[in-house]
């Protein structure tokens, strides 16, 4: 029972009232703010996956599905109105746990403390969910990503490899939420 109500408590309600409440927190340079995506985002969001990702860039009809209220939910960092960064996360059937699938800034908007605000509103969200875990895929050959993680209390928990289109592993990193 508990599975299918992770499934269903993971909504863009629960993304907008975690997206202000960090907007309230001072943590962001003014002029930014989150707010849970919706379906007329999906544009400005396959925009960042392509300027971040090499390969495995997200794909379209995944991200427009992931934005229709299907058991996740994309927080969107805006700068103005122009979106610049996002956090994806996921629920899965038969889990209690939330799969961060993708935090991504566009280049000119990172090295200043902004990706740390992705995983504040990720751990915000998964906490509101009532998540046991999140967790995670991470390029074995991005320091910064599992710098990033290991601050925010992920462990690595088992290596993937191959995994990634490039034939390059990948590390799963969990962090407990209980
Ligand atoms: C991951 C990402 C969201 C981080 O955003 P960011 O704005 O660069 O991150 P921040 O400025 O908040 O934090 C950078 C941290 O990494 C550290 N860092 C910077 N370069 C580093 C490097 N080469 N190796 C290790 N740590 C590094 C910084 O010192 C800082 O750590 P600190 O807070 O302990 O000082 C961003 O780099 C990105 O979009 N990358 C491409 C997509 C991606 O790989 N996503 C992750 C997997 S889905």
């Amino acid at each position: 029972m508990l599975e299918r109500d992770i499934m269903q408590r993971l909504t863009r309600e629960i993304c907008d009232m975690a997206a202000m409440d960090l907007n309230g927190r001072g943590l962001l340079p003014p002029g930014f703010r989150y707010r849970a995506g919706t379906v007329r985002d999906l544009d400005a969001i396959m925009n960042i996956g392509l300027a971040c990702f090499d390969s495995d860039e997200p794909e379209r009809h995944k991200v427009r599905h992931f934005l229709s209220d299907a058991h996740a939910v994309i927080g969107v960092l805006c700068e103005g109105e122009r979106i610049i960064g996002y956090a994806h996360l996921e629920a899965h059937m038969g889990r209690k746990n939330i799969y961060l699938n993708t935090t991504a800034l566009l280049p000119a908007y990172r090295g200043r403390g902004l990706g740390d605000t992705l995983y504040i509103l990720t751990e915000d969200i998964a906490r509101a969910v009532k998540a046991s875990s999140i967790w995670c895929h991470v390029h074995i050959k991005d320091p910064l990503a599992i710098h990033l993680l290991k601050k925010h209390g992920y462990v690595i928990e088992r290596t993937e490899d191959p995994y990634y289109d490039d034939g390059q592993g990948a590390y799963v990193m969990r962090k407990s939420m209980q």
